[in-house]
């Protein structure tokens, strides 16, 4: 199977049900650093490999920087705004305004539009503090239908080109599609080899709704990853037969499963590296291989339930049973 078979997949990008088209890799820039120097460097050097879509939220703090490099990219000539898509997501205590909270990260990053505002969780908080436990007192009563009433206000106001989610599993979009002016346009997830997430694609593939792969690596050398995906025997086997690196097979492979993938990195090398997917394939022996490889998500979410405040009881409820 190949990029170029998929409904949808042209060359290096994917057509939104906007009509849009969203680059098939685009950097990733949730990392616990948040130096500015460093995220401006990393995607200065994104820019000039040939990137063109850029990942951010309003949790991870990136924003600011992110603007900066773009602003200087399209300053200097080496890109113009609508040369790149730029998206970002809403904060779990922030569902009671999204529109704000939009103006806010386009006031951050000097932009007057982004191309795609999600909604991070399918959770609502009063407070958040990243990675920590979230405290039984800081779960509020979830209402996604006003929430998603403002993020379609969102893109009605011009703020931003397209909206869409995160981390929804089939039966939330089912929901949401339920009510839904304007429907999503994206569901970003994690997906990896090891997190296939068949299901929801093959539920978002029927809804013409795009699936991004948040931690396309498995997030490596993080506290919420695992080197488990980048160091699978079977990885490193097809890596070598194809003189590949294994993170060139994993993201291969994302892209080939028609999603587009958002690999972080703030290194030249692996930045250069992982965007080295365009000119060659994996065989349909190496997709029988790896779809049989056992599944286990990284990222649980078992910090967003409890069984008294939380939306959720279990994780099972979190994910409706994708888990
Ligand atoms: P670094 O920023 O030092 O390159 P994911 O995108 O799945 O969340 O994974 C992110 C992690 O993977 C980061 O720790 C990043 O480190 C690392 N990483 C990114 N690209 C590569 C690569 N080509 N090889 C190995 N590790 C990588």
């Amino acid at each position: 199977m190949v990029a170029g078979n998929i409904m949808g997949i042209v060359g290096g990008s994917a057509e939104l049900n906007t009509g849009a088209r969203i680059p098939l890799i685009g950097l990733g820039t949730a990392a616990i650093t948040q130096n500015e120097e460093e995220i401006i460097a990393a995607v200065t050097a994104a820019l000039q490999v040939g990137y063109r879509h850029f990942d951010t939220a309003r949790l991870y703090r990136s924003e600011h920087a992110l603007g900066k490099a773009l602003n200087s990219a399209f300053q200097s000539g080496l890109v113009s705004r609508e040369d790149v898509f730029v998206t970002t997501k809403l904060k779990n205590t922030e569902h009671d305004d999204p529109v704000a909270a939009i103006k806010d990260s386009l006031m951050n990053m000097q932009l007057e539009y982004v191309d795609l505002f999600l909604i991070h969780w399918p959770i609502k908080l009063r407070a958040e503090i990243p990675l920590a436990p979230v405290k039984e007192e800081d779960f509020l009563p979830l209402d996604i239908k006003s929430t998603w009433q403002a993020m379609e206000q969102c893109m009605e106001m011009g703020l931003t080109k397209a909206i869409g989610v995160s981390n929804f599993s089939s039966k939330k979009i089912e929901d949401l599609l339920n009510y839904a002016k304007i429907p999503p346009a994206v569901d970003q997830v994690e997906m990896h080899p090891q997190w296939q997430q068949k299901k929801l694609r093959d539920y978002c593939n029927k809804h013409s709704i795009h699936v991004s792969a948040w931690s396309p690596l498995g997030a490596p050398n993080t506290p919420w990853g695992s080197n488990e995906v980048i160091d699978n025997p079977l990885i490193l086997e097809i890596a070598q037969k194809h003189g590949k690196t294994r993170a060139q097979v994993i993201l291969r492979w994302g892209i080939e499963q028609g999603v587009s993938v958002l690999p972080k990195s703030y290194n030249t090398g692996r930045i250069t590296e992982n965007f080295q997917i365009f000119d060659w394939s994996l065989t349909p022996d190496d997709h029988d291989m790896i779809s049989k490889l056992e599944q286990r998500k990284l990222l649980r979410g078992d910090n967003f339930v409890n069984s008294t405040t939380s939306p959720y009881k279990t994780v099972e409820e979190l994910w409706d049973g994708e888990i």
